[in-house]
């Protein structure tokens, strides 16, 4: 798909041709930054159909299946406002009532959907490389909607457009991400997305959480274990839930210990510079990382988020599946 986006360059705004080529998103590690801000104003446009009654008809006679093989409440719903927003039909699999659970394989599954005359599948799924897995396999459009502890792409996309739109560039900015960085995938797409496009990301936490070993895998990054100095000099400071789910062992004391420690109040929230703000990818749990008065304050960007998501991946759905050919 080859289309025309200005992009700033310096104080000259320039027409600049890309060639969208990816039939699949399986993750911020495959995407150039150009690919990123190309992604964000297809995403600028597609705000106003963000408003109720509107609606756009670029995905007319395609098909999109949802496949959430973990619970999901953001992306499942913003994947299928989107692709009907976009004039799409959509099926969202309940994983419980599907084959799955009788031995068939992921493939075989995915097989038959394609089968059945399919464009895209969006799919969540405990297993890293599970969503690139399928897209090698398959000539539809597979999106990743978070695989195992690896990547969340449209969460780090839809959190840095978030950022743009906040502070009119993502450049130069500094960018805390706090909590349970070990197990994260929201936090491993952010963190390649922002340094993509230019930030400065620090992670912060307890050193279980947020070893020093993270510096081999990211040496762009700043490790902090200190909560004032993680605060104080951030742009945006993006909380993480813990995430018991994918912990085998206990890697600090008790929630309350994490909260006495990290979680964010708003005596602590006063340490950041008075335009900084507030984000998390959710659900979020209320008293553990953060507080309510911080989460509904004016800070929080946590519903902006949200609703970002919508056109973020209205974006991803129309650019991939513009690449299939079948
Ligand atoms: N942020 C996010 O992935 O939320 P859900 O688990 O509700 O989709």
């Amino acid at each position: 798909m080859v289309l025309t986006f200005v992009r700033a360059n310096g104080k000259n705004r320039m027409a600049q041709q890309l060639t969208w080529t990816k039939k699949d998103l399986t993750g911020i590690e495959g995407l150039s930054r150009a690919e990123i801000e190309f992604l964000f104003s297809q995403a600028d446009q597609f705000l106003p159909a963000l408003a109720p009654g509107k609606g756009l008809d670029l995905m007319r006679g395609r098909t999109v299946v949802n496949l959430f093989l973990e619970p999901s409440t953001r992306t499942c719903t913003a994947f299928e406002i989107s692709a009907k927003k976009l004039g799409a039909e959509v099926v969202s699999i309940n994983t419980t009532a599907s084959s799955l659970v009788k031995g068939e394989t992921l493939r075989d599954t995915a097989m038959n959907i394609r089968a059945m005359g399919v464009d895209a599948i969006v799919m969540r799924h405990s297993s890293a490389g599970a969503a690139r897995y399928l897209g090698e396999a398959l000539d539809i459009s597979v999106i990743n909607a978070g695989d195992g502890a690896h990547e969340h792409p449209t969460q780090a996309l839809l959190d840095a457009f978030t950022l743009k739109q906040r502070f009119g560039k993502v450049e130069g900015l500094k960018v805390t991400i706090l909590g349970d960085i070990l197990f994260s995938r929201v936090a491993r797409s952010n963190i390649l997305c922002l340094s993509k496009l230019g930030a400065q990301v620090t992670l912060a936490g307890p050193a279980t959480l947020v070893p020093a070993s993270l510096a081999e895998a990211f040496p762009q990054v700043r490790i902090v274990h200190d909560l004032k100095t993680a605060l104080s000099d951030a742009d945006a400071v993006m909380l993480l839930r813990i995430q018991h789910e994918r912990q085998t062992t206990t890697h600090f004391p008790s929630l309350n210990e994490y909260t006495s420690q990290f979680g964010i109040n708003a005596s602590r929230a006063a340490w950041m510079k008075p335009n900084a703000i507030i984000m998390h990818p959710g659900p979020i749990n209320r008293g553990v990382e953060v507080d309510s008065d911080v989460a509904d304050g004016p800070r929080s960007v946590i519903l902006e988020q949200v609703r970002n998501g919508v056109a973020v991946r209205m974006a991803v759905l129309h650019l991939c599946t513009g690449c299939i050919n079948r």
